[in-house]
């Protein structure tokens, strides 16, 4: 799927119209929200701006932990500089009236009629979800109208879905006070996108656009949901560097699903030799090698990715802290190869863009981030570093495979919240 045109600008809330006023992306959301559904401001109040909330959720580049996630184990996320803004009020009665900006699409649905949410539009199902979900917690968001625009790339891997979850729960939280928690809001969240939108996603996602803070990266435990923010000095002598391969799989869903029942059968292979294990997350490395001779070589493989990974989260999470990055960039590359090899998620794109990325001085370590199968690598690379880079990825990429590349410079972390 092409990304469509970024309709905010970068800071959303220095962002001034083609005439030359000042006028803040809340609130030409909100202008635009009055313009397009006519049923005038909430009838509850006289009051539009006051009646109009606006909130903002990030989206995500994972630094380390791929894919093991849904196996209760360790990632380390840090936000981005894009976003998915949401502005709302409420409508009055038990409908539900969205507006797309970037697919130029509208949806409407009844609260009331959660069996309908499969013949809206993918980007309205995360929406319903999220409502269907609230509902199901008790919670009793009443009937609003939304309009919906962002510009995190849309399945590159950088959790615009997730993004798209978070912005909508926050801001109807805000709207119809709902006294909703961060990691409830994260927990809703997730599965709103596995009961609604079939993606068997792990907490990963939702749990950064939500909690991640600015200039640090999110290392949380999936099982616990323990976290603690590691500071990552971007802006200063590093910055993170992704680089979209174009390549949209649509079978990565059916594939992500499969990757999660192969950790599942591989972990309860192991639990037969101990009871305790519940999960990857749980089998120890001697394990593998003692008993893993009995097992499917495709699930073995699978079972080293997942063990390797979490240690490599649980140092490189030390190492960052302790700001050295050079040894971080190294765990990211090994990181790279474990999700290539064992647990073959990667393409052929994504690997020439790590394979560029590693030959350029200055590049300090390089993956594929998110589900895979195409979409984006992150690479972390030295602040004088970072045009050669783009030039040399640009370049020879072109050369290899058609299309061109996008490049982008994550200058800094979002946060979600209102806006
Ligand atoms: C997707 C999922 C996450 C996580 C990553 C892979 O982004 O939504 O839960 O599993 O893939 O690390």
């Amino acid at each position: 799927m092409d990304q469509p045109a970024p309709p905010l600008a970068d800071d959303p809330n220095a962002a001034s119209d083609p005439a030359g006023t000042t006028e803040t992306a809340p609130e030409r959301l909100q202008r635009a929200l009055s313009r397009h559904f006519e049923t005038g401001p909430s009838p509850n109040s006289s009051d539009e701006r006051a009646s109009c909330v606006v909130a903002q959720a990030p989206g995500r580049v994972n630094l380390l932990g791929g894919h093991t996630d849904y196996s209760g184990g360790f990632v380390l996320p840090t936000t981005i500089d894009r976003a998915v803004y949401v502005a709302l009020r409420a409508s009055g009665d038990e409908t539900v009236r969205l507006r797309s900006v970037d697919f130029d699409e509208d949806a409407t649905f009844s609260l009331e009629a959660e069996t309908a949410i499969e013949e809206l539009p993918t980007w309205a199902r995360y929406v319903a979800g999220v409502t269907a979900e609230l509902r199901r917690r008790g919670y009793a968001p009443e009937g609003f109208e939304a309009l919906i625009a962002g510009n995190v790339p849309l399945g590159a891997g950088l959790s615009s879905s997730a993004a798209l979850e978070v912005a909508t729960a926050v801001g109807l939280g805000e709207l119809f006070s709902l006294g909703l928690g961060a990691v409830e809001t994260a927990r809703l969240c997730q599965r709103a996108e596995q009961e609604h939108v079939g993606v068997e996603c792990g907490i990963m996602d939702q749990f950064s656009s939500h909690l991640g803070r600015a200039g640090h990266a999110l290392f949380l435990d999936c099982r616990s949901l323990e976290h603690r923010h590691v500071p990552l000095p971007l802006a200063e002598d590093v910055c993170l560097v992704v680089a979209d391969s174009g390549v949209r799989r649509e079978l990565a869903s059916s594939k992500y699903n499969e990757r999660r029942r192969e950790c599942e059968e591989a972990a309860r292979f192991f639990a037969q030799f101990d009871a305790s294990i519940e999960s990857l997350r749980d089998v120890p490395e001697a394990l593998i090698e003692k008993q893993g001779t009995e097992l499917d070589d495709t699930l073995r493989r699978r079972a080293r990715h997942v063990v390797s990974e979490n240690e490599r989260v649980e140092r490189g999470a030390t190492l960052l802290a302790d700001g050295d990055l050079e040894a971080f960039g190294q765990l990211m590359n090994a990181s790279h190869a474990s999700l290539a090899s064992g647990y073959e998620v990667s393409c052929a794109e994504l690997d020439a863009l790590v394979e560029i990325a590693q030959s350029v001085e200055g590049v300090l370590g390089t993956r594929m981030t998110g589900a895979g199968f195409g979409g984006c690598t992150v690479t972390l690379v030295r602040r004088d570093a970072t045009e050669h880079l783009r030039r040399a990825m640009e370049a020879r990429y072109r050369e290899r495979f058609a299309p061109d590349l996008e490049t982008y410079v994550v200058e800094r972390n979002l946060k979600a919240g209102l806006l």
